[in-house]
């Protein structure tokens, strides 16, 4: 059976008051804090860094997944590590070198990943499987909470589940934008396991209600 692991995105959680947000968030239930990073470069926007990432590392046992929307990407990554990072993923078209960003990531002992917006191909996975933990399939356009769900997402989403289920390696395939309870359940049958969840989390009074009724939806 499918391990389905809901990872809330402290992008709509209340910043001025972080360190309760993530815990009330993991004692809400989220398996996973989504830890979002643009740099007004690679996406028009601008959120948080390492040292956002290292405040709020004592608050949460969770891993903590690093979503770099940044170029360049590298000089980043042992920032990220040392801050607590346990997972950093970043968007292939943004690095020079794919194979040596999975493996500096690796390197500097956290899992890694490549992430993939509605309008870039599966194909920059070919040749670097093997230094792949997690595939992130973008739903919406990044650089912004809130956005709605792109359907298309749901094809590439069930392409990449086969491409995982080829390799035989151990490889989460999270999705990212616009999810919410209405949806969460078609893009676990497209294949995702993993359920990235800003604004339909943090932008309701009851956490915990949101995400239980998300793992009713999973479970149907
Ligand atoms: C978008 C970010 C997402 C975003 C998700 O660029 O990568 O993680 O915060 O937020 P919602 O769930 O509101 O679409
Ligand atoms: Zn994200």
């Amino acid at each position: 059976m499918t391990t389905f692991r809901i990872a809330p995105s402290i992008l709509s959680a209340d910043f001025a008051r972080l360190g309760e947000e993530v815990r009330n968030v993991v004692a809400s239930g989220a398996d996973i804090i989504h830890f979002d990073v643009m740099d007004n470069h690679y996406v028009p926007n601008l959120t948080i860094g390492p040292l956002v990432c290292q405040a709020i590392r004592p608050h949460v046992q969770v891993p903590i997944d690093v979503h770099l929307m940044v170029k360049p990407v590298d000089r980043l990554i042992p920032d990220f590590a040392k801050a607590g990072a346990n997972i950093i993923t970043f968007h292939p078209e943004a690095s020079e070198h794919i194979d040596r960003s999975l493996q500096l990531i690796r390197d500097n002992g956290c899992k890694a990943g490549l992430v993939f917006n509605p309008g870039t191909p599966l194909h920059f996975l070919d040749h670097v499987m093997d230094k792949i933990d997690m595939i992130l399939i973008m739903s919406v356009n990044p650089g912004f909470g809130g956005q709605s769900f792109i359907p298309e997402a749901l094809k590439k989403i069930a392409l990449a589940r086969r491409m995982i289920d080829e390799s035989g390696r151990d490889i989460l395939l999270e999705v990212d934008g616009g999810i919410k309870i209405d949806n969460i359940a078609a893009a676990a049958a497209a294949g995702a396991d993993t359920f990235v969840a800003g604004s339909a989390i943090f932008g309701q009074p009851d956490y915990k209600a949101v995400i239980d009724a998300m793992r009713v939806e999973l479970a149907k």
